[in-house]
């Protein structure tokens, strides 16, 4: 008996079995996505719903089993997935066709799975757009949210947000495809709709009706039952009626026929009821659904209208369900599109003076309406980039890069529509060549893709105008530095350190204070060309130490070794201004304006010729107070353009060094351009080496002491790249004929010496 009884069950579990393994997944529950949040296996529910882990569809967050027994036995609602209460967005990126509209429903059930009794509160969005604030009062009853909204692009998200009380949280995460154009409303790329109320009238129980009765999974819940302020003030005289006669429902979103089977009537004439409408006051979109099921005599009529506190309007119309409906039996369904409507909604229906019977009601829907928030205007590009990514979970943070939160390695403007302007994925592994999709993003200030194995070339940021900071360094990137990084106007930081880079700077890059660094790239020179102005005027400097004869007896000898640091970095200092403004950045510094009259009285109209160099000639002066000076009138073709040469001038101007000529300041007029320094005794650098002058230097150790002190100097211009370092201490040593190698010195005094100083 007992066994009979075992294998019978069993044999009715296997054919259970049997049908829901036969049931094909996709064939059965077309644009159904039907997510158990935190579950770990795929399941049908008692319904036949066909439930998938979350898994695939959500980055991060933990999933967790409830601990309070809750009455609801399904499955799907044993396990959630939660994340941290950070100030980040958690997303489920769901796969749509776009242009069409869909529900969307999540549900929540808190079940204390965090075992902290704390009822969280957080909120909830669709795409860029915030959709509600979930707030759980109850550890045992789920809280629903649902949506109508028309897809707009491939993908659908829902996201987690702005934690206000412990960790959010989901139970299950439904997606169901329309067919129709029922919830069509005239603003669609605005507004989405979201569920306030979807009733059936004269339930027969309290179990809601879904599918498989509504072929799209609508929740029609039972008006029996009760819940706290929601269809209360229920009118005497209100009976249920049910039919088991077919319902004629033509179109695809009606409501399902056994919702339109059961209904209320006032049989005293009227139905009343309370409603409340959570986020109202608030525009709404709202139908009832009326069919006649009850078989009324030829001399009896059920003639209604709405009543609304508040809102005669709204009680114009007179509802004659069959007429209406050209029939008994038959679905008719008048609403409003657009009305507003107060957190507390109460309504009724009352027969017309002429009606034999009291009005009826089958059920009925309400939706607010909520405003699509326009993501931000870099969405549908970052969107290109991380699909690059399908495997890294940075790239997976789903929904808008902006709204209601930014991905967590994103920055955004704070405007209507934002804008990126910071990307930060410093040490991801990232692989590959940099996305072409970065150099679209105009808004973008700072960028950090340092510590990656990027590959391939530096791609063209021109178009990116507002870029201050470029962190590129530490990648495996090859190619030259694109000349056009030097004319991104606004550009403070450019890191290029220990890539494959090869070629030459561009000298634009040099033309303003931009931090550079791009050590640690074997094959990345200075450019010859373009440095050549900087390496004049360090020529200028060195000249000046050597042909004017700098004051190195007490000077250069007095003076101590110090230990000399290795700075990697390049800055060019120089403040990127209008033309207009360079006249005052100049004059702030401690540069000198001298006009052409002050310097011609100096240098009695360039009398005393004292020497030169390819790129002007040096002569002596006297200013009115006194003070000698060394003035180097610069070839016209030595500098081209007021602005490349006020920029030198700044650059000189905050050049101070003890080891360094002192220069005073400069003078542009009259197709002129003149710098002025301070004029040294004691003869030529060159005459006291060689021994035309009576101090003559014979001690290496001293000749070292000043090609040390020299770059010193130069170092000291913040002109500290090793590789410029290198080339300035070269500069220097070739004229003292020392080879420079980084900490250490080799003399070689065969190579260029004359033989009498061996
Ligand atoms: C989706 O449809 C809208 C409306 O036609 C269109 O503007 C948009 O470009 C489409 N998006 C995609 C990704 O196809
Ligand atoms: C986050 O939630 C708090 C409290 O619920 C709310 O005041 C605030 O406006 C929310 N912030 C955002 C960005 O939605
Ligand atoms: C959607 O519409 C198509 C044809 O228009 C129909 O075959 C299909 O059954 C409908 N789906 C649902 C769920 O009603
Ligand atoms: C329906 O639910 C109400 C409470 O909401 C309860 O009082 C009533 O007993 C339930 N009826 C049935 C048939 O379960
Ligand atoms: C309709 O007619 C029936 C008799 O055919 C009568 O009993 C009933 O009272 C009438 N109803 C009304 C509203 O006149
Ligand atoms: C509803 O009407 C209000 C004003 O009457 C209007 O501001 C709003 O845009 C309308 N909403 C929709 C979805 O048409
Ligand atoms: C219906 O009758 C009531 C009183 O019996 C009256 O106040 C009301 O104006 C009438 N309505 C119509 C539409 O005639
Ligand atoms: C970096 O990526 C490679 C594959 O591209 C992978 O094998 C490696 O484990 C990753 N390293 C880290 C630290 O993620
Ligand atoms: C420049 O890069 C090198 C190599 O990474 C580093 O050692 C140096 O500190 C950097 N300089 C600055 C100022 O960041």
């Amino acid at each position: 008996m007992a066994s009979a009884f075992t294998a019978a069950a069993f044999l009715l579990h296997f054919q259970l079995l049997l049908i829901l393994v036969l049931l094909p997944p996709s064939a059965a529950q077309p644009g159904f996505i039907s997510l158990d949040c935190g579950g770990a296996r795929d399941h049908t529910d008692a319904i036949g719903i066909q439930w998938t882990s979350d898994a695939t569809f959500v980055s991060g967050g933990q999933t967790a089993q409830l601990l309070v027994q809750n009455g609801l036995q399904s499955q799907q609602f044993a396990t959630v997935r939660y994340f941290p209460a950070d100030n980040r967005k958690y997303c489920y990126t769901m796969n749509v066709r776009n242009r069409t509209r869909y529900l969307v429903r999540a549900t929540f059930l808190y079940g204390n799975f965090d075992n902290s009794n704390v009822y969280p509160k957080f909120d909830i969005s669709l795409g860029a757009s915030p959709w509600s604030t979930i707030v759980v009062d109850d550890a045992t009853t789920p809280v629903v949210e649902e949506a109508i909204i028309l897809a707009a692009a491939p993908t659908l998200s829902v996201c987690l947000s702005n934690a206000s009380t412990g960790q959010p949280f989901i139970s299950t995460l439904e997606l169901r495809q329309f067919n129709g154009s029922l919830y069509y409303t005239t603003d669609e790329t605005r507004f989405f709709l979201a569920l306030s109320a979807r009733i059936n009238f004269g339930a027969e129980s309290n179990d809601s009706i879904r599918y498989p009765d509504d072929p799209f999974d609508r929740i029609w819940e039972s008006d029996s039952v009760r819940r706290a302020n929601y269809l209360v003030d229920v009118a005497p005289g209100t009976a249920r009626i049910s039919t088991t006669k077919p319902i004629f429902v033509s179109i695809n979103e009606e409501p399902p026929e056994k919702v339109m089977q059961t209904a209320v009537v006032g049989q005293d004439g009227y139905l009343n009821y309370r409603l409340d409408l959570e986020g109202f006051p608030a525009n709404a979109w709202g139908v009832s659904y009326f069919a006649e099921i009850e078989d009324l005599a030829p001399n009896e009529t059920r003639k209604f209208k709405l009543e609304v506190p508040g809102m005669p309007a709204l009680s114009k119309p007179t509802v004659d369900v069959e007429e209406n409906a050209q029939g008994k039996y038959r679905l008719y369904e008048p609403g409003y599109t657009n009305l507003s409507l107060p957190f507390v909604f109460s309504f009724g229906f009352r027969k017309t003076n002429d009606s034999s019977e009291g009005p009826i009601l089958n059920a009925l829907e309400i939706y607010k309406y909520v405003q699509i928030t326009m993501g931000s205007q870099d969405a549908s590009i970052m969107a290109s980039m991380v699909s690059r990514y399908s495997q890294a979970g940075w790239a997976q943070e789903g929904g808008d890069p902006c709204l209601p939160a930014s991905w967590s390695w994103v920055q955004c403007s704070s405007e209507d529509a934002p804008r990126v302007f910071s990307i930060t994925l410093s040490g991801k592994n990232i692989t590959g060549s940099i996305p072409v999709e970065l150099t679209k993003l105009s808004a973008l200030v700072e960028l950090r893709l340092d510590g990656n194995s990027f590959s391939g070339q530096i791609p063209d940021f021109s178009a990116c105008h507002n870029l201050q900071y470029i962190h590129l360094e530490n990648n495996q990137l090859t190619g030259e530095l694109p000349p056009s990084l030097g004319d991104l106007p606004n550009l403070k930081e450019l890191y290029v350190q220990n890539n494959k880079l090869s070629g030459q700077v561009p000298k634009s890059l040099f033309k303003r204070s931009i931090i550079l660094n791009f050590s640690g790239n074997s094959d990345l020179h200075i450019v010859n060309k373009g440095i050549s102005h900087t390496i004049l005027i360090i020529c200028v400097v060195i000249g000046a130490i050597v042909l004017l004869g700098a004051a190195f007896g007490c000077y250069f000898f007095t003076c101590r070794r110090k230990k000399k640091s290795h700075e990697d970095t390049v800055v060019i200092a120089a403040p990127a201004k209008k033309l207009g403004s360079y006249f005052s950045e100049v004059a702030t510094e401690s540069a000198h304006r001298f006009s052409l009259s002050e310097i011609e009285d100096a240098t009695a109209k360039f009398e005393r010729r004292i020497g030169s160099g390819g790129f002007g000639i040096v002569y002596y002066g006297k200013l009115a107070d006194g003070r000698e000076i060394a003035v180097k009138l610069l070839t016209n073709d030595s500098y081209q353009g007021i602005r490349e040469f006020l920029n030198e001038v700044t650059l000189l101007s905050r050049i101070h060094h003890r080891h360094l000529v002192t220069f005073l300041g400069y003078s542009q007029q009259d197709g002129k351009n003149i710098l002025v320094y301070e004029f040294m005794h004691n003869g030529t650098l060159k005459e006291h080496l060689r021994g035309a002058s009576e101090e003559k230097i014979t001690s290496w150790l001293k000749r070292l002491e000043i090609a040390e002190d020299a770059a010193k100097g130069l170092c000291s211009a913040s002109l500290a790249n090793p590789y410029l370092y290198i080339e300035y201490g070269q500069l220097a040593a070739t004229f003292l004929n020392v080879k420079w190698q980084k900490n250490r010195y080799r003399v070689s005094p065969h190579r260029m010496l004359p033989n009498n100083h061996s």
